[in-house]
């Protein structure tokens, strides 16, 4: 989004536009590197049912909810909320609570951007490039236990989101993600194929999808539910502040449905590019966080060709990392520019600079930091684990009780519809799930996960 004046609010302006930025938010890292190492500690295709569940039936109809409020009250999530709830009800707090939320997200997320932005230069000078998991996992670990070469990648990527901010060429980015988003799907479809055609692959495949149901426990039921939330962005306000520059005319929920679609998809081609390989290799599924960087250049390196094809792959996952970064910072700069009227070039210095030191606990949660945990968690894990398992579900629990039982069904139709010019016959169950399904699944999940219940 570019500078947002009083006098006229910036939106979206084509149809196309508005399904590529709100997905460029939702596609990024989630889906290259967080969806496949959950699922590979998770126990693999019970873990994966979970999700795709939590995607259909919290997911989706959240994040229409979410956009609908949005475009509803076009201004950013706290003041939106303020404006939508009866007066004197704290509802903006959910907005308060998501301002956190993208802090605590972005700190982790530019460190593992960070690491993507790092392997473009690795992968061009053909160091990972091996199939031998001692050799990629030994560049991986060289790179993550360096402090110095963590924090300044990190701030690196920090300071490019930055710049990208104040120059306004959010817009630009919009524009290359649309073009190149499709090149990602290809190349990750490349690699499955390659992937796939490994000797011993079909063991990554069974592991993917035939399901063990003794594996899912309710800290698993958590994971899958709070990566649904962090993979389509939602229960911090993300998509209300998209949902503020959409137009009016907009069919909210087939454009949720096809981003979440393709967000399945995308995470599907990941998965099916990563575990063969695992298994034909002879990687460890629980990697855990490593997962990406140490498999994938092994596959690289099987493929003719795959010096190129690895640059590229790195650098089209660098861009996605910045579209949904981008779609992160959008939630505080815009509270803070719109809400307490400053700049949005101060807004955004500040909060990176906010960021760059908050951020740099998860930046040296590998080297200096080490050792440094809280309830057995480094800095990393712990904002991580706070953010997708605890506050997004939190987020959409409250934001589901605000439009199932505060708004109200008149209005969620009288919006959805844009005052009754699109015709839409999903309001009766979309209703339904937010104020019954959706809160109380939520809940017991959530009670569930954390052992309470
Ligand atoms: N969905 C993005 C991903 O999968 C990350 C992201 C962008 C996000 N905006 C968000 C996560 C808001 C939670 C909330 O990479």
């Amino acid at each position: 989004m570019s500078q947002t004046s009083s006098q006229a609010r910036d939106g979206f302006t084509s149809t196309f536009g508005v399904l590529a930025a709100t997905l460029g938010s939702a596609v990024g890292l989630g889906n290259i590197w967080k969806f496949p190492y959950l699922t590979g500690e998770n126990g693999g295709a019970s873990f994966l049912l979970v999700y795709v569940i939590a995607t259909l039936l919290v997911g989706l109809p959240v994040m229409i909810a979410e956009i609908t409020l949005g475009r509803k009250a076009k201004s950013d999530a706290v003041s939106g909320l303020m404006k939508l709830a009866p007066k004197g009800q704290p509802w903006w707090l959910i907005a308060v609570m998501g301002v956190l939320a993208a802090f605590l997200i972005m700190s982790f997320y530019s460190e593992v951007a960070a690491w993507v932005f790092a392997y473009i230069f690795k992968a061009l000078d053909g160091s990972i490039l091996s199939t031998d998991p001692n050799v990629t996992g030994a560049a991986f670990g060289a790179l993550i236990s360096n402090p110095l070469q963590s924090l300044l990648w990190q701030w690196l990527v920090l300071a490019l989101m930055g710049g990208i901010l104040l120059l306004g060429v959010s817009r630009g980015i919009e524009a290359i993600t649309k073009k190149l988003m499709p090149l990602l799907f290809i190349l990750l479809l490349v690699i499955g194929i390659r992937s796939l055609t490994l000797p011993g692959a079909s063991e990554g495949l069974a592991f993917l999808f035939s399901p063990d149901f003794s594996k899912i426990t309710g800290g698993v039921l958590l994971t899958a539910m709070g990566l649904a939330f962090f993979k389509l962005s939602i229960g911090m306000g993300c998509m209300m502040t998209y949902g503020s520059y959409f137009r009016a005319d907009q069919n909210i929920p087939a454009t949720a449905l096809r981003v979440m679609c393709a967000d399945l998809f995308v995470s599907m081609l990941a998965g099916i590019a990563i575990f063969p390989a695992v298994f034909a290799f002879g990687f460890e599924p629980s990697a855990g966080p490593s997962l990406l960087f140490i498999t994938i250049p092994a596959v690289f390196a099987s493929i003719p060709f795959g010096h190129f094809f690895m640059v590229l792959f790195f650098v089209l996952s660098a861009i996605a990392a910045t579209g949904a970064m981008l779609s992160l910072l959008e939630v505080p700069v815009s509270v803070v520019s719109e809400r307490f009227g400053l700049s949005r070039v101060k807004a955004t210095v500040t909060i990176l600079v906010v960021l760059g030191l908050v951020g740099s606990t998860c930046g040296l949660s590998n080297s200096s930091l080490a050792e440094f945990k809280i309830a057995g968690k480094t800095f990393f894990d712990l904002f991580d684990y706070l953010s997708s398992n605890i506050m997004l579900p939190l987020g959409g629990i409250c934001l589901s009780l605000f439009v199932g039982w505060v708004w109200g069904r008149e209005k969620l139709e009288e919006a959805l519809t844009n005052g009754g010019t699109l015709p839409l016959a999903i309001v009766g169950p979309l209703f339904f799930l937010l104020r019954y399904v959706s809160p109380l699944l939520i809940l017991i999940v959530m009670l569930k996960g954390l052992g309470l219940f």
